[in-house]
């Protein structure tokens, strides 16, 4: 029953406003794969061209090999979560829920009692067992949400194409939801198309993510690959939480050899990199807020910094520290560090970099340099 889904080249324009640009993008079978991006950037016109809600200008939809640019919404055998939920008013939450296999009832070869019980069953895993007999109307927004997942949940079509499906629950029932959702798709083994701008839900959900900014596609990867090695700095300062730290650095030429010369650091860049660059180019240096270590002490290879503004978060801290010297224009960077000692505004530190994950980007294009 699963199926691949392939765009290609599809483009979407309303007026000016172009709100996919040539995406290309192959989601395996099986595959859960998470598009995510800032609001407007693109997501919603994507899954509805996908589900037949909306006509691209340019490019061709195929699912499995077979080309469905042409076919109604009904005859591409996809479920779709809509971001407003869209249930029906005058039905019971029940009838809601049990409404796409009640209209393919004969195709199917169910009977009602069979429609009500999977009704039963994904109503429990969503939670909602208990609003069976109610309207719409007589619900939060949450629950509206559920419902409307439920809905979706109870077919097996090829494809499930969810959009935002959780972003009315509070952070815990989000929580518990991610994973029964997850937990799901592994085991119909579903290809699922999800849409969010929830980067953690991205980073916790997906086989694959891929990243949409302005109607394009920037990055496909596993969230290790879009976390670890963002092949753009829109990745690097969407993803994390805090972002990535970005400074502005220049090469530098001296003995022949290439350096890195930013605010507060001075560094070698190793030949392998070296050979990719120019003297005086622009540079961009990306240092994620966990790969950093604080030290009371200088070391051999630290970078002096003193803490502005120190933001608790548990067992961890956040420390927004200026790394320039003294003399110059504040360089701030974030550092994320264990809550095991205390720090105070006004103290200097010593910042230790772990330079393997460390990015480096084209100050121009944005893009990653090898
Ligand atoms: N029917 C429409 N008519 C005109 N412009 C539209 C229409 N639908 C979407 N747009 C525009 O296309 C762009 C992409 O919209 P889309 O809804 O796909 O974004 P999104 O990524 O889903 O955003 P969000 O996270 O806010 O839901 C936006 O600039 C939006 O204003
Ligand atoms: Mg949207």
């Amino acid at each position: 029953m699963t199926a691949r889904v392939y765009l290609k080249n599809i483009v979407k324009r309303f007026g000016k406003v172009v709100a996919v640009d040539h995406v290309n993008l192959e989601v395996r079978e099986k595959e859960f794969l998470v598009l995510l991006g800032p609001s407007g950037c693109g997501k919603t016109t994507t899954l509805r061209i996908i589900a037949g809600l909306e006509f691209p200008d340019e490019g061709r939809v195929y699912i499995d090999d077979k080309d469905v640019t042409d076919l109604e919404p009904k005859d591409r055998d996809v479920a779709m979560v809509f971001q407003n939920y869209a249930l029906y008013p005058h039905l019971t939450v029940r009838d809601n829920i049990a409404f796409p296999l009640i209209i393919r009832r004969k195709q199917l070869g169910l009977t009602r009692e069979e429609i009500y019980k999977k009704v039963l069953e994904v109503a429990k895993l969503l939670r909602i067992e208990e609003l069976l007999d109610r309207k719409p109307g007589q619900l939060s927004g949450g629950q509206q949400q559920r419902v409307a997942l439920a809905r979706a949940l109870i077919r097996r079509p090829k494809v499930w194409l969810m959009d935002e499906p959780l972003s009315n629950l509070d952070a815990l029932l989000r929580l518990q939801m991610r994973a029964e959702l997850k937990r799901l798709q592994r085991e119909v083994g579903i290809t699922t198309i999800y849409v969010t701008h929830d980067q953690a839900e991205a980073l916790s959900m997906a086989d694959r993510i891929a990243v949409m900014n302005k109607g394009r596609i920037v990055q496909v990867g596993t969230p290790e690959d879009i976390y670890l090695r963002p092949q753009h700095v829109f990745v690097a300062t969407f993803i994390g939480t805090p972002p990535m730290n970005i400074i502005r650095c220049i090469t530098d030429l001296r003995n022949n050899k290439l350096y890195l010369h930013c605010p507060g650091i001075e560094r070698e860049i190793p030949p392998e990199v070296a050979k990719h660059l120019r003297e005086d180019m622009e540079l961009l240096l990306g240092m994620r807020p966990e790969f950093v270590e604080v030290h009371k002490e200088p070391g051999p290879d630290t970078i002096k910094a003193k803490i502005l503004v120190v933001e608790p978060q548990g067992s961890e801290l956040i420390l927004n520290l200026n790394i320039s010297p003294e003399d110059r224009e504040e360089t701030i960077v974030k550092v994320k560090t264990k809550a095991t000692r205390k720090y105070s505004p006004g103290e200097t530190v010593y910042l230790e970099l772990d330079w393997t994950k460390i990015s480096l980007f084209d100050a121009k294009t944005g893009k990653a340099l090898a």
